[in-house]
């Protein structure tokens, strides 16, 4: 193998940058060329890329976003842009490619393997929601950006006595909202994973207010409903004054954490290891603080599954 490529696709990630800069230095350690292919999938269709050098990726290890850029394609889904694509990589002597992304991204790493093209997919998402890894790239900075937030929101709502619902990302996944509501100390978490009513969390403002709390942190991922209609809810069931905030597209950027930067790259170097080994068609990931790989079929289409004892823990916590 000589020459590889990167792209990243779908939404970004904290951490993306550190990724990129592992494949493209851990591939030029083993003589490989490798290229960028800007704006994912799209980039890729239309012939978007170029080769990287060391320098190219020099100065970006601490910054958020994707120095690639990044896009949505669900056309991508169609086999005869699959095909486009495979003649950008021939016609270009790409001989393997490693995709930064999440669930849309592999489905799409999937199809080119298929059609006998050897990719390496690398989890980069905040919704920390990809099966066969416990963390994806950008999650622990997300919820590092969530909990500086309900840190400083709990100032403001302890001198008001009021309750304040948080809404936070995650559509499908309530990782987000779950890990960043535990360590945040948030007295209600709200994940679509979970069924919650109204009069459960009615129940629960009650019981705190009886033992004396004066004010209160409800996390809501958008998946669930939105803070504004939970808010209008509450304030049907209640008499407390209730306030939002919509965290929204902050979670996703922001320099990468430590945990962040070394997951990506482990995994990005990784990745180039794998394609180096004439292994395409896997992703990796990390298990009990070991880099694995599974068959890539086997993971996006399987359902990520919320870590149970988590959930368990921030309710007995927050009683
Ligand atoms: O998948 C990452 C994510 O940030 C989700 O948590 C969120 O629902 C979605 O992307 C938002 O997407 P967009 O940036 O297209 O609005």
């Amino acid at each position: 193998m000589k020459k590889i490529a990167v792209l990243t696709s779908g939404g970004d990630a904290p951490g993306m940058n550190a990724a990129i800069r592992a494949v493209v230095r851990k591939g030029i350690y083993h003589h490989l060329d490798v290229y960028g292919i800007y704006n994912g999938y799209y980039g890729l269709v239309h012939g978007n890329l170029e080769k990287l050098e060391l320098g190219s990726v020099g100065d970006i290890i601490h910054r958020g976003g994707t120095i690639l850029r990044s896009a949505r394609l669900p056309e991508f889904a169609d086999v005869k842009v699959q095909e486009k694509a495979l003649e950008q990589l021939n016609q270009h002597g790409i001989e393997g490619l490693v995709v930064i992304g999440g669930d849309g991204s592999y489905r799409g790493a999937n199809a080119l393997t298929k059609l006998g093209f050897p990719c390496v997919g690398v989890p980069g998402t905040i919704d920390n929601d990809i099966v066969g890894t416990e963390f994806t790239i950008g999650f622990d900075t997300a919820i590092n950006t969530v909990i500086d937030a309900i840190d400083k929101i709990r100032d403001t709502a302890s001198s008001h006595e009021r309750t304040f619902v948080i809404e936070v990302m995650g559509r499908d996944a309530g990782d987000i909202a779950l890990w960043a509501g535990l360590a945040g100390g948030a007295e209600t978490i709200l994940i679509p994973e979970e069924k919650t009513t109204i009069d459960d969390i009615v129940d629960r403002l009650q019981r705190g207010k009886e033992r004396g709390k004066k004010h209160s942190i409800i996390v809501v991922a958008e998946g669930v409903m939105s803070g504004v209609t939970l808010a209008e809810e509450l304030k049907q069931k209640i008499d407390a004054d209730v306030r939002v905030s919509v965290l929204g597209h902050i979670q996703r950027g922001g320099s990468p954490t430590a945990t962040d930067r070394l997951l990506a790259s482990r995994l990005g170097a990784r990745a180039v290891e794998l394609l180096l080994e004439g292994k395409g068609g896997r992703a990796v990931g990390i298990v009990n603080n070991k880099i694995v790989d599974h068959a890539i079929a086997n993971i996006f289409n399987q359902r990520h599954h919320i870590d149970d004892e988590v959930i368990r823990l921030a309710k007995e916590l927050s009683i």
